[in-house]
């Protein structure tokens, strides 16, 4: 579904992404894994087309969005829903109003086929009855729930999460774990997951992506990164798992 290809980003002198190659398969999810700063952001912004790179492709489902303009990024934009760090949902609008808003930017329906679409992402999130609560009223982990039903409403095919669970307490982070591993089971959707959360990338990957010093110097399955004898990973990991 994404493939990257000698990807390369500076900003003046600093080079922050040297030769990024990565494969993401339709209907997995692959967390890329990675210090702060290491560049996660950058690279997922380029997946979306928000920045271009010094050199290299970036194809989505086929096709390099590089060379597109901005009627042709558009249109490959929704192809994807994005789940921000901070939730992200306008603390003056109800969960309904949070969850219809690209229905409004997107879609000519009645308030009836709105209301409908609506209920249903909220139940695919796992809420319900939520529909005239206000951001304020909910949990983080019910608030990242509401981002994410924001996020599928268009009916994406790609679902990228910028630090899921950064900031989270411990309940929480497992709870929001769970819904990345919910979402991709009822939605088939093929997963992005930028992460330096350890646990949370063991849990939900089936191909973690570690990114250090501009490249993805190893990814496969989590049982094979927890075997890693690069110095960068092991290091990376033994901060989770303790020394090995
Ligand atoms: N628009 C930009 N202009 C200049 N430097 C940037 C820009 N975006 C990111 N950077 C730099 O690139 C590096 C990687 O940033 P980022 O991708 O946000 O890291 P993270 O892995 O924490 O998501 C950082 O040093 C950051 O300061
Ligand atoms: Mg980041």
């Amino acid at each position: 579904m994404i493939q990257v290809r000698g990807l390369h980003k500076s900003f003046g002198s600093q080079h922050v992404l040297t030769g990024i190659d990565l494969d993401i398969e339709e209907g997995t999810t692959c967390v890329i894994l990675g210090g702060s700063g290491s560049g996660k952001t950058v690279l997922m912004k380029h997946m979306i087309g928000l920045l271009k790179p010094d050199r290299g492709e970036v194809l989505v489902d086929g096709e390099d969005i590089v060379p597109m303009g901005p009627e042709e990024l558009e249109r490959v934009r929704r192809k994807f829903g994005m789940v921000f760090q901070a939730a992200a949902l306008f603390d003056s609008m109800s969960v309904y109003e949070n969850v219809a808003f690209p229905l409004r930017e997107h879609r000519r329906i009645s308030e009836a086929e709105s209301r409908e679409i609506v209920r249903q992402k909220l139940e695919i999130v796992g809420l319900r009855n939520v529909e005239e609560k206000f951001p304020a009223d909910l949990s983080g982990g019910m608030r990242k729930r509401v981002g994410l039903a924001r996020a599928i409403v268009l009916e994406p095919k790609i679902v990228l999460y910028d630090e899921p669970t950064t900031g989270l307490d411990p309940i929480t982070t497992d709870y929001v774990d769970e819904m990345i591993l919910d979402a991709k089971r009822k939605l088939r959707v093929t997963s992005v997951v930028i992460s330096h959360d350890v646990a949370s990338a063991f849990k939900v990957a089936d191909k973690i992506a570690f990114l250090s010093q501009g490249r993805i110097v190893q990814q496969g399955p989590p049982s094979e990164l927890r075997r890693s004898e690069h110095p960068a990973v092991k290091l990376f990991l033994q901060t989770w798992f303790g020394k090995m």
